[in-house]
């Protein structure tokens, strides 16, 4: 369930006061904020309260503000002071088309596909801290992000499968991905080698490759699997959780269609079939913490990519869904 706040007047103390129970938190624009200069200063005196306001509850909305174009987004964003995590250094999978420097499409796979549950690029070694998604037009029918809280997720399995739980501490996971030899748009992670390698020939990619210490196969139509070394299933929040920070449900549940991948998409990180029963635990287990953010045009949200996962359902209807993005860092 969503609970609301709103933000009454600068500097107001009435965020300090929510709890983590509120997720995700939103802030209304009750100051009736004009224009885009009106926002940035705002944000900039309260990016201090606001961002306690996220450490709090994982996830903020800001609903009812002029956002309007990229450009609006970019310094929305901006005003942060967190650093850019650009598009073309991350080892990110998803296909993307920037707008601005720091804001770029969500993901250009079509409205009939789901993208489950994820920890942006955590099926890489980098990966952003912080995500801001802003809705410049909601789809006609579903398009709904769910946010998931997985500290929450981790305190279950904690709790009732800790023998599983500390097997993923211990060994990590390994994912596997397939890069085509160019971008396909028809799917969640159709980015191709030479753009998500940022290199222009199989002799550079390997050298990529042996730097980032992946193991890889290239297939005969040009395409490159790559499986990563094994990277870590959980990471400590600043507050002193555990969060269960991987990409294995997305991983389990969106990858596995692909009929050319010889190797599974995930396994424990000494390369471990993952029982379908863990999966299937997991994926249940999330579905319980998972809020479905419904957009509104204008709508500005910024994520804690450590402590929440994020996803996109699929939609459907004449009108464009519009979503986009800026992914940030801790300086
Ligand atoms: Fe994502």
């Amino acid at each position: 369930m969503i609970l609301e706040i709103s933000v009454k007047v600068p500097s107001t103390p009435s965020i300090l006061s929510m709890t983590e129970d509120t997720f995700p938190s939103i802030i209304h624009n009750t100051l009736g904020l004009k224009n885009i200069s009106e926002i940035v200063d705002w944000l900039t005196n309260e990016s201090s309260v606001l961002k306690l306001d996220l450490s709090n509850s994982g996830a903020v909305l800001f609903r009812g503000f002029p956002i309007l174009t990229p450009e609006d987004f970019d310094n929305f964003s901006s005003a942060f002071n967190y650093g850019n995590f650009t598009y073309q250094e991350s080892l990110s999978n998803a296909v993307r088309i920037n707008k601005t420097p720091r804001v770029f499409t969500a993901n250009e796979a079509p409205p009939e596909v789901e993208i489950f549950l994820h920890h942006e690029m955590a099926q890489t070694p980098f990966y952003p801290e912080k995500i801001f998604f802003c809705c410049l037009s909601p789809a006609t029918e579903g398009g709904a992000t769910p946010l998931c809280r997985s500290d929450k997720v981790y305190e279950t399995l904690n709790d009732q499968h800790p023998k599983w739980l500390s097997k993923f501490e211990s060994l990590g996971l390994k994912y596997t991905t397939l890069m085509p030899n160019s971008d396909e748009l028809a799917s969640g992670q159709g980015r191709g080698w030479r753009s998500t390698l940022s290199v222009q020939d199989k002799n550079s990619a390997e050298e990529k490759l042996k730097e980032l210490n992946y193991t890889w196969e290239w297939q005969e139509n040009g395409s490159l699997l790559a499986t990563t070394p094994p990277l870590p299933a959980t990471t400590e929040l600043s507050d002193g959780k555990i969060s269960f920070f991987n990409q294995i449900i997305a991983a389990y549940r969106g990858w596995k269609t692909k009929e050319s991948m010889s190797a599974p998409a995930v396994t424990f990180g000494n390369g471990e079939h993952i029982d379908e029963i863990i999966l299937n635990t997991i994926s249940n287990i999330a579905e319980r913490f998972t809020t479905a953010l419904e957009w509104e045009t204008g709508d500005v949200a910024l994520v804690d990519n450590k402590r929440v996962m994020h996803g996109r359902y699929s939609f459907s209807g004449p009108k464009k869904r519009e979503v986009i993005v800026s992914l940030a860092k801790e300086i």
